[in-house]
């Protein structure tokens, strides 16, 4: 695939929609599983993000979407490494965001809540069944959503995300963060 990209002048755009999770606890986890998931959720996200951007900078334009999860924002129960790839995902496409402003190319971020796919079966013991219909997307929906975001030109859509200001005040709520640990002194209630 990186080949692919890197030869193929007539790509445009890249979706790197390919990702698995499992729901285990680390320690019941296989090897093989976890090397695999950040095999594909993150090193191949990453080497094949390269790619396009090294292409579309080139060529002034293309576009990269990578598909993230709520499931990055906070820890969820039984999905330990799938949560921590989403949260790679996250950080790593605004970062590439940022290397692509101005240069012509998007990159998009979209961040799916629950959608109907055959991923739960994947995941091993995660039926829709139990959870309310009100809180699972359709696929379709959710793809839809994903590409009048991308119409509208967002940097991060997330589909089922009605309050858009909660997005808006974490973003802006982490970087505070990050901005306020750059910090000589140690704090105050280490008595150092
Ligand atoms: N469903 C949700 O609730 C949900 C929520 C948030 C985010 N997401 C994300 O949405 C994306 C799509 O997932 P999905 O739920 O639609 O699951 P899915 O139907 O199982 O689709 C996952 C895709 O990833 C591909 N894939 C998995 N391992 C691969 C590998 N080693 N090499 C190449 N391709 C591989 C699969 O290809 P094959 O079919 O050929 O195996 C499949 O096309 C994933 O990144 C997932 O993390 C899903």
């Amino acid at each position: 695939m990186v080949d692919r990209l890197t030869s193929d002048t007539t790509v445009s755009l890249l979706i790197n929609n390919a990702g698995f999770s499992l729901l285990k606890p680390l320690t019941e986890t296989p090897d093989d599983v976890l090397k695999n998931m950040i095999a594909v959720n993150v090193t191949a996200l990453t080497a094949l993000s390269k790619a396009a951007l090294v292409r579309f900078k080139n060529k002034g334009s293309g576009t990269l979407v990578n598909v993230g999860s709520g499931a990055g924002f906070s820890p969820y129960p039984g999905i330990p490494v799938y949560g921590a790839t989403k949260a790679y995902v996250y950080l790593f496409t605004q970062a590439l965001q940022s290397e692509a402003e101005g240069t012509g190319v998007r990159v998009q971020l979209v961040l799916p809540g629950a959608v109907v796919s055959e991923g739960w079966d994947v995941a091993g013991g995660a039926d829709l069944e139990p959870l309310p219909p009100s809180i699972v997307m359709s696929t379709e929906d959710c793809v839809d959503a994903a590409l009048a975001g991308l119409d509208q030109h967002e940097l991060v859509t997330a589909p089922s995300l009605e309050d858009e200001a909660l997005l808006q005040n974490y973003q802006s709520v982490a970087s505070h963060v990050l901005q306020m640990m750059f910090n000589q002194k140690a704090a105050s209630r280490y008595s150092i």
